[in-house]
């Protein structure tokens, strides 16, 4: 049967890559990206937010079996906060009603190596749990002026984290039968970090903050793959998990005690 599903980011990197792999097994994708997707739309605006849900719905023909957000930027902006949470919890939670319907509903977002492991601003962590855009945006413009702007791509994913594994479990979540889990990337290859790689001493810098003993630097198919699985029907189980596929960077990083 053809599984209808809604990927953000589509139109590069791991978003491409996973719908690429989902085309492959006969799902229908619903690519949601600012160009060349099914959906353009800017996931950085509450209006581009609720014109996606509402083409994504359109186009599905009100019925959808899956979701994953891809899309995120780097960089310490406030941009960097209202794409990667905000954008990322209002498709997610404007598209679950539906998804609720569906006889095997999945939904998984990216969350980051970064999330886990990097220093964050705990107060634009907490404006973004409290769902305060406002708030979240002016506290990044903050961390800015006091020279902190490299905090605010890591509090974009620790908060996202944070949001999933608290919601995941909820009635709303796993008691409709959504099997709601994300996966937090190591360093990926893609369009995201290359200019990284083209800085010698930026490399170096990944070397000892991301180190990744298994296999190095992961393609954006690895990552694919993984996501995949997640909203396969076959992941009858899995509810609020953060899941590392990094390399070994995180269990390097933080060590044995943490699991
Ligand atoms: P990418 O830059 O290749 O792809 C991101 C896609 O998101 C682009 O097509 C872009 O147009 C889209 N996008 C950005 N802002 C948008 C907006 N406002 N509205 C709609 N679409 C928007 O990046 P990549 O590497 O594929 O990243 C995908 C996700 O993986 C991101 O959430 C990123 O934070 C995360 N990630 C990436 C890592 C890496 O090393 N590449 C590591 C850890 C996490």
């Amino acid at each position: 049967m053809t599984r209808k599903i809604a990927v953000s980011g589509s139109a590069s990197g791991i978003g491409r890559a996973l719908a690429g792999l989902l085309r492959e097994q006969g799902d229908q994708v619903i690519g949601i990206d600012l160009k060349d997707a099914d959906v353009c739309a800017d996931l950085g605006t509450r209006d581009g937010r609720a014109l996606a849900v509402e083409s994504v719905l359109r186009l599905a023909g009100g019925a959808l079996d899956g979701v994953v957000a891809c899309a995120g930027v780097a960089g310490g902006t406030p941009l960097t906060v209202r794409v990667n949470y905000f954008g990322v919890v209002a498709l997610l939670e404007g598209l679950r009603p539906v998804l609720a319907a569906a006889p095997a509903p999945r939904a998984a977002v990216v969350c980051s190596i970064a999330g886990g492991i990097q220093p964050v601003d705990p107060d634009v962590v907490a404006a973004c749990l409290e769902g305060d855009e406002d708030a979240a945006v002016a506290l990044a413009e903050r961390a800015i002026e006091r020279g902190a702007g490299a905090l605010l791509y890591p509090s974009s994913k620790s908060a996202l984290a944070r949001w999933l594994r608290r919601v995941a479990v909820t009635p709303g979540w796993a008691g409709t039968g959504i099997s709601l889990n994300a996966i937090a990337p190591g360093i990926v290859l893609t369009p995201m970090t290359a200019p990284l790689f083209a800085d010698e001493a930026m490399r170096a810098v990944m070397a000892t903050a991301v180190p990744m003993p298994l296999n190095g630097h992961a393609r954006p198919e690895a990552i694919g793959e993984a996501l995949r699985w997640l909203i396969s029907p076959a992941n009858t189980h899995m509810a609020g998990q953060v899941v590392y596929v990094d390399g070994g960077a995180e269990a390097t990083v933080r060590g044995p005690d943490v699991y």
